[in-house]
């Protein structure tokens, strides 16, 4: 878990895409740490989290959440971002525990389940992992996720998040497989999210592309939307300018303290 800034300063917790950690989220961090508490968890099997035997639900990593809250935040509501995987568990966490939180950050994320095709990839994953180890299936994963522009726009950007993803344990990256298949749909969950919430999708998203985001957006009562032009799924890390300035644009209208 990464943690910064100054401790009476409003919370903002930053949940971390699958199969990546909290390093992720280090322009983030830097970007907000001198007027915000930053507290970055690593999802239960990466980084510097507990692997356990590698079983994970998406229950769980809720739990770990929670238990992260309870740890750092003192009761104190907190705005909370989460990017793809980062994003189901907010979104479930939000439905379980709404008190918790006071503001919410969607990043190229869905609220429905894996249909059959995804759940079947999700085995083929596993198995892959298994049987060759991290490294073909990270390569190809960021094969995936990456904009075409990125690679021009930042070329050492791909060896770096290999090196990032090759950082976590297989069994940990595998039980996190098993957590996506295990979440609940939270679509008609929207419709009652009560929290000021920022959409944000990369424009060139394969993985949830921007109609994702905008049907999300539209179901959520207090709500904006925003691409970020040419970022892929990892919009966070491939656009970290734009994205910085659209996500303290928006803390900045709901910090507690203005
Ligand atoms: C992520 O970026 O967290 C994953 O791609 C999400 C997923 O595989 O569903």
């Amino acid at each position: 878990m990464r943690e910064a800034g100054p401790d009476a300063a409003p919370i903002v917790v930053l949940l971390h895409g699958f199969p990546l950690n909290s390093a992720m989220w280090m322009p983030q961090i830097e970007a907000l740490q001198s007027e915000w508490r930053v507290i970055a968890p690593d999802a239960r099997g990466v980084g510097s989290s507990d692997l356990g035997q590698g079983q994970y639900t998406m229950e769980l990593l809720v739990d770990d959440l929670f238990a992260v809250l309870d740890g750092t935040s003192e009761d104190r509501p907190v705005v909370a971002v989460g990017l793809s995987m980062g994003g189901y568990i907010l979104l479930r966490a939000l439905e379980r525990e709404p008190d918790r939180f006071r503001g919410v950050v969607l990043c190229d994320t869905r609220s429905a389940p894996d249909g059959n095709a995804g759940k079947l990839a999700r085995a083929v994953g596993v198995r892959r992992i298994r049987e060759e180890g991290l490294a073909p299936f990270a390569h190809d994963f960021l094969g995936a996720v990456l904009a075409p522009d990125t690679g021009v726009r930042r070329p050492g950007l791909r060896q770096e998040l290999q090196r990032l993803i090759l950082e976590n344990s297989p069994v940990g990256v595998s039980g996190q497989l098993l957590a996506m298949v295990s979440r609940t749909d939270t679509t008609d969950f929207l419709s009652r999210i009560g929290v000021p919430t920022l959409v944000m999708v990369g424009s060139a998203d394969r993985l949830t592309p921007p109609a994702v985001g905008r049907e999300i957006a539209g179901r959520i009562p207090n709500s904006v939307f925003v691409e970020i032009a040419g970022a892929g799924h990892l919009s966070s890390i491939e656009s970290p300018v734009e994205f910085n300035r659209v996500l303290r644009k928006y803390l900045e209208r709901i910090r507690p303290d203005h």
